[in-house]
């Protein structure tokens, strides 16, 4: 019987000394002398590595030749604790196989310190550094989080469109999706363009937000989720924002906004726990490497309540700060990720939960409070990031959601599908979004929103 692959992680876990194993993966370095070569390998398993070593009796220079920084490998030996320090079990080879050779003087990723900014730029083989497959792994136990959470809270996974014909956000940062001729699109008599000729025979865009589907299956369902690719067109060149990120809206029916501020702090505080359980060697390597606050602060995070105040109180607050910002803060104006960070970090150092924003600066599904000034919107803002999430309790009665359409200038032609919730069995119900990149920059702990995704898209930007 051919010997199985033993992975990394389950050979440092491993207390069955002894044995002969065979692993594979990618070397990180070769070094020694002329008796004894070490091979360092990752196979992406772990953060970790594990030492490979030939004795020069059995691996004369010529036949390790190909064993460079980058190749792929595949090493066949004994398992045995570790003569070195640093590792406790180590491989006595027996045979070291090339797979695939990498010339190691070609191979971008040397040794000698790579930015992050360089990185970006060989994106298709940063996964093969510590940092990026560190990012990755998080990710991965982030976005798998999610779905235990919900699943265990009773919410159905749905799966909103990707190409929509409608604006959810009414903000018109969308990217349209058309198959008609760029140079010579069909026209209509008037000139302008003819989308009737077009693939859906209308005007259609890749979705800013599946909250209006969303919520046409909570209406039936009662809590639901989306978790999907979502797309802006805003041309936001910030460590902040991308093009292209991935958003997770849950919905509830029946829920007014302060049962949505408890599920959104429980579900932040438990896909932060999550990650701390499940991912500590590389968030303890990311504490190590780039900020050394960071393990403090998500444990901070999962330990305090979140601060919750209206927007009204936090324009007084801010009004009467010592802090000189760069812009004037009015009530009425959107606050700006200044005046985020400020409440956040300086003032209440604590995450905050901003509530019952003026309606002129929030999208027109938000319920209107009594006062008809304000909307029943929420926005979650964490440390170092800013907003987090973006929610509300939904407008549920017809005529007021209608009024705020037509204030707005929401063409309701494209969307009575929407108010039909409204007409037939409406009821409460509030949801909100996660930016899951902006979940992931703050549990890293990395600076760039286009470091915690494989292939960023961001203006001018769209390789791979
Ligand atoms: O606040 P937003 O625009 O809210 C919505 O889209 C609602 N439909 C959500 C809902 O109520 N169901 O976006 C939600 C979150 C933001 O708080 C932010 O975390 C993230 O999505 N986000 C972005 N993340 C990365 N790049 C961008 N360009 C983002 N725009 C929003
Ligand atoms: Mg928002």
């Amino acid at each position: 019987m051919s010997l199985k692959r033993s992975t990394v992680k389950e050979l440092l876990a491993s207390q069955d000394l002894d044995r002969e194993v065979l692993v594979k993966g990618w070397v990180r370095s070769r070094r020694g002398n002329k008796y004894v070569q070490f091979i360092i390998v990752n196979d992406g398993s772990t953060i970790h590595t594990i030492q490979a070593v030939a004795a020069a009796e059995n691996f004369p220079e010529e036949t390790l030749k190909d064993v460079g920084n980058g190749a792929a490998v595949a090493i066949r030996g004994t398992l045995v604790a570790s003569q070195g320090k640093g590792q406790a079990v180590e491989i006595q080879a027996t045979e070291v196989t090339v797979l695939g050779a990498a010339d190691a003087e070609a191979y971008p990723l040397q040794k000698k310190a790579t930015s992050l900014e360089h990185l970006r730029d060989i994106a298709h083989l940063r996964p093969r550094t510590n940092t990026f497959g560190a990012v990755l792994r998080v990710r991965h136990a982030l976005a798998f989080a999610v779905h235990q959470y919900f699943n265990d809270h009773g919410f159905y996974y749905v799966h909103t469109p990707i190409i929509t014909g409608s604006d959810a956000e009414g903000a018109g940062q969308m990217f349209r999706v058309t198959t008609l001729s760029a140079d010579k699109p069909p026209l209509a008599d008037d000139g302008s363009v003819d989308y009737t000729q077009d693939f859906f025979g209308k005007q259609t865009n890749l979705t800013v937000s599946g909250q209006l589907e969303g919520e046409l299956a909570a209406m039936a369902l009662g809590s639901i989720y989306t978790f999907g690719p979502t797309f802006r067109a805003e041309n936001s060149n910030t460590a902040r924002h991308l093009a292209e990120f991935w958003m997770i809206e849950p919905e509830v029916a029946f829920n007014e906004l302060e049962e949505n501020m408890d599920l959104a702090e429980d579900f932040l505080q438990s896909l932060v726990k999550y990650a701390l359980a499940n991912c500590a060697d590389d968030l303890q390597f990311l504490n190590d490497q780039y900020d050394k606050e960071l393990l403090g602060r998500l444990n901070f995070v999962v330990d305090n309540a979140f601060q919750r105040l209206t927007y009204t109180e936090a324009v007084e607050i801010l009004k009467s700060a010592k802090q000189k910002f760069e812009f004037p803060v009015d009530w009425g104006t959107d606050l700006q990720s200044e005046h985020e960070r400020y409440l956040v970090e300086k003032h209440f150092k604590k995450p905050v939960i901003l509530t019952n924003y003026p309606k002129e600066i929030k999208a027109f599904y938000m319920k209107l409070d009594d006062d008809g000034r304000t909307v029943q919107a929420m926005d979650v803002l964490f440390p170092g990031i800013g907003e987090i999430i973006g929610g509300s309790a939904r407008e549920a009665d017809l005529h007021k959601l209608e009024t705020r359409m037509a204030e707005m200038h929401v063409p309701t032609e494209d969307l009575e599908w929407y108010l039909d919730t409204r007409r037939f069995g409406s009821a409460p119900h509030a949801g909100f979004g996660l930016g899951f990149e902006r979940l992931v920059l703050f549990v890293t702990g990395m600076s760039n929103i286009r470091d915690v995704i494989p292939f960023p898209r961001y203006p001018k930007n769209a390789a791979f």
